[in-house]
């Protein structure tokens, strides 16, 4: 989506205009359906010219941001860096956390809490409750303000700009390009966006009054919330807390009745969170190898390195701390050039991703939410390993799959296999006994049960485990772990050949490597994706 540049009077230059054209790029994606587009779409989609949309892919995809798949670029796990930098930051989701949990198990509704995010409603924390008829949004999703409850709460507080910039986006509002910016949007709402655009500023006048905003089938026809505001320290509303339920079981009114004194109390709870917040600032700690990966990809890369958009993505990434971090701090943090760091911080907060408070502390602002957290965000572990599995494959020519510990036995979770036939069919959820596998024994080797430990120690130590024909005759194969984000070993993956095509040797010095590899790309992402996303983690 083009990427609207805020009117703060600050020096265009390189770093803005490179930058701006990789959000721009990511922006897309993420709105695109299942994250990825083909590249003469993402020309059109974002009005670059063909060799600048190159360009930037390939830096993106060196990076790990983006993969490539023959005409098509598909956001990868690693972009959600930023996204959980923005949540790691922000206080509100911190604080709200606990109240809004509590509020949906008394209610047993779904209860969500929002910040303002420009004239929009961005959602960060969802507590929803499992039911046929319980539509509601995600972490990262955003709402045009005249669509749901919290808009009301939020429109009040709106400058003279806010307010030119909704005007403007309402009147184009049947211009398919404004609903792009809103994929979580149902393609057909109750209301036109015309009668939704009248109805806002009585909606913001009753909120006024009462303290209270409704949304009776805004966004999508079943669906009723109320909102109340949290109230800052200035008096404008930080975030607001809304229960969200079905017409097969409120109205409007009768969710206002049964609701409001519990909701009314869980934002106040809140809002003292949020002033006391206290959580302590912590020094960020340098991490070598990504300075190492960044000068890498730039000597890879050459002259097609867009280094603005390196950087400027990775000092986005290093804002994690709940205060925000000082420049030498976000400096330490990357490695890189407090000069460098300046420009890069100067760049994000004129396209609108990072705000200065103090005049010294910067921090990421909600709109970071929209480089791809939502579907990044639930994507499941197969999903997550399968196209490092399909890269495997396509190297070494063999089958490769991934399980984890089942009690005695190992489970298949992700696999690619190759067209050679060896024998064996093992689609996800077969289960092996464990001790004659090259995965059964990576994996035991972690935590050895006492009769084996011997042998396992042995597997523990060289970091991989080798089958010859033990399981199935004309089989070998070699597995190595893959570990979490606290370096536990959270799968085994491996790679399976018929002994007349493979040697062990050949598996030793020619698949071990590749398969080494393959479990630190595996791992990258996995620590991304399961920072706050359990369904990312295999089992
Ligand atoms: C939601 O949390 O899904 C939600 C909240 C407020 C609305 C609509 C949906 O107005």
């Amino acid at each position: 989506m083009p990427v609207a540049e805020t009117t703060s009077p600050k020096p265009a230059g390189e770093p803005v205009t490179t930058l701006k054209r990789g959000l721009a790029v990511l922006g897309a994606l993420a709105a695109a359906p299942s994250a990825r587009m083909r590249r003469g779409d993402l020309v059109r989609a974002t009005g670059l010219a063909r060799a600048t949309l190159d360009r930037v892919t390939r830096t993106l995809v060196r990076l790990g941001y983006l993969r490539a798949e023959e005409n098509e670029v598909v956001l990868a796990p690693r972009l959600l860096e930023l996204g959980n930098a923005y949540l790691a930051a922000d206080p509100v989701s911190h604080a709200a956390a606990a109240p809004a949990r509590a509020l949906a198990d008394a209610l047993d509704e779904s209860v969500s809490v929002c910040v303002p995010d420009g004239d929009g409603v961005r959602f960060v924390l969802q507590c929803p409750r499992r039911r046929a008829m319980a539509v509601t949004f995600h972490v990262g999703d955003v709402l045009p303000a005249e669509r749901c409850a919290p808009g009301a709460i939020f429109a009040a507080d709106w400058d003279e700009d806010t307010w030119r910039i909704w005007r403007e986006r309402v009147k184009e509002a049947e211009d398919s390009r404004a609903w792009a910016a809103y994929p979580a949007l149902p393609a057909a709402p109750p209301q036109t966006a015309e009668e939704a655009a009248r109805e806002l500023p009585d909606r913001i006048a009753r909120t006024a009054g009462s303290g209270l905003a409704v949304d009776d089938q805004l966004v999508e026809s079943g669906l009723v919330a109320v909102a109340v505001p949290v109230r800052g320290r200035d008096g404008r509303s930080p975030c607001a807390v809304s229960v969200v339920s079905h017409t097969s079981r409120h109205t409007a009114d009768s969710l206002t009745g049964y609701a409001l004194d519990r909701l009314r109390a869980c934002a106040d709870t809140v809002g003292r969170a949020l002033a006391e917040d206290g959580r302590t600032h912590e020094r960020p700690v340098p991490d070598p190898a990504r300075s190492d990966a960044l000068r890498r990809a730039k000597e890879e890369l050459g002259a097609d390195f867009l280094q603005s958009l390196a950087r400027g993505l990775e000092v986005l990434a290093c804002l994690r701390a709940p205060a925000g971090l000082t420049l030498s701090e976000a400096a330490d943090a990357t490695g890189l050039a407090r000069a460098t760091v300046r420009r890069s911080l100067l760049a994000l907060i004129r396209l609108g991703y990072v705000a200065e408070s103090d005049g010294r502390r910067f921090s990421p602002l909600p709109r970071v939410l929209e480089l791809g957290y939502v579907p990044l965000s639930r994507l499941t572990f197969e999903q997550i390993a399968r196209p490092h599995l399909a890269d495997l494959v396509e190297r070494v020519h063999d089958s490769a799959s991934v399980s984890v510990l089942d009690g005695e036995h190992i489970r298949y979770v992700a696999r690619v296999a190759t067209t050679r036939i060896i024998g064996v069919d093992l689609g996800v959820g077969t289960r092996l006994p464990a001790a004659p596998t090259s995965m059964g024994r990576v994996l035991l080797a972690e935590d050895p049960p006492p009769e084996l430990s011997a042998h396992l120690a042995e597997v523990r130590r060289r970091g991989y485990a080798l089958t010859d024909q033990e399981l199935e005759e004309g089989l070998r194969s070699i597995a190595v772990p893959v570990r979490d984000r606290d370096g536990r070993v959270a799968a085994a993956m491996n790679v399976a050949a018929h002994a007349a095509h493979r040697s062990l040797d050949s598996l030793r010095e020619e698949v071990l490597p590749e398969l080494r590899e393959t479990a630190r790309r595996i791992e990258a992402d996995l620590a991304a994706a399961s920072e706050r996303n359990p369904n990312a983690r295999p089992r």
